[in-house]
């Protein structure tokens, strides 16, 4: 049984659905089972990181596990470090774990010892893991969606911060092929996007998808900080963020090992966002 915690998020989602794609028994975690429908097929678990004991039950019977956190970076009590207890405790043999870019270690020092740790919990268990480090998702510009069903005006934060964004379909299919692939075992894996895009441009390719002349409004910085403490971050760690985006140089590397790993390219910004926003206009 491989378990996936985050299993309604936007990569979580796409590994329940791969994993069954390729036969395998899926238990999909979830804080609240009654709102959520999984595919056919999917075993769903009840399972709360602020929960040790929901934990424990979502982890029995498990040989594998797909790991993330939605925790904001800087959070105190790691739930990763949960996750990790509950995984041991149940046996599990291999954890997947989904982490970020250079494991954080490119940017603020209070953002990289969050990562460092958070990364330590798992690689430091004594459980065979596999570790994703992928760059921006693709999947941030879903946040429009609501705002060009209002009109023609998209608020996007670091309109000019270059980076190769990568879709979480894409992760997905890593974390499935590190379940199945045993040279992936221990191995840490950066992953990008194929091409380096700026959000600018990423707007202007859902205009040119969309069929609609978008025009883009970029918050302040202080308004960008202000809605990422309204998300649950500490405001000292979302300043020290804010401006490691705004003056960092680093991102923009694109990665081979999607393709190494899957033996195709990865998914372009304007194919996945053909699937993604068509059905807006
Ligand atoms: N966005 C980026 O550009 C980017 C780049 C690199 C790395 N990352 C990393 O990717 C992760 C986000 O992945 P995502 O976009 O797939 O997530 P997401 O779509 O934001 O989904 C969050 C998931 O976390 C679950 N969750 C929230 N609180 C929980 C709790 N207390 N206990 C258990 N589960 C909980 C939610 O499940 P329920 O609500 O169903 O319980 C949901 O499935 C983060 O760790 C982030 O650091 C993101």
């Amino acid at each position: 049984m491989i378990l996936v915690t985050g299993a309604t998020g936007h990569v979580g989602a796409e590994v329940v659905g791969q994993l069954l794609e390729r036969g395998l028994p899926v238990r999909a975690m979830t804080r609240r089972p009654e709102g959520v429908r999984f595919p056919e097929g999917v075993e769903v678990v009840q399972g709360d990181c602020d929960e040790p004991e929901s934990l424990r039950k979502a982890f029995e019977g498990v040989e594998r596990a797909f790991l993330m956190t939605a925790q904001a970076t800087g959070s105190r009590k790691l739930h990763t470090v949960e996750q990790v207890r509950a995984a041991r405790e149940a046996g599990v043999g291999h954890l997947v774990k989904l982490s970020v870019a250079e494991g954080g270690e490119s940017s603020h020092e209070l953002v990289a010892d969050w990562h460092r740790e958070d990364e330590a919990a798992v690689t430091e268990s004594g459980i065979e893991w596999t570790m994703l480090r992928p760059g921006r998702f693709m999947s941030n510009t879903l946040v429009w969606k609501h705002m060009l069903r209002r009109g023609d005006t998209v608020q996007v934060a670091f309109a000019k911060k270059a980076t190769a964004p990568i879709a979480p379909e894409d992760i997905a299919a890593v974390a499935v092929e590190a379940f199945t692939n045993s040279d992936l075992a221990n191995e840490t894996l950066e992953l990008s996007g194929p091409e380096v895009l700026t959000p600018e441009r990423e707007l202007a390719i859902v205009g040119e998808i969309l069929g609609r002349r978008l025009t883009l409004a970029e918050p302040t910085v202080e308004q960008t900080i202000d809605g990422i403490v309204r998300g649950g971050m500490a405001r000292d760690i979302a300043e020290a963020m804010v401006e490691h985006v705004m003056n960092g140089d680093y991102g923009a590397d694109i990665s081979p090992v999607v393709e190494q790993v899957l033996g195709r390219p990865a998914t372009t910004f304007r194919s996945w966002a053909e699937k993604h926003f068509k059905e807006e206009s």
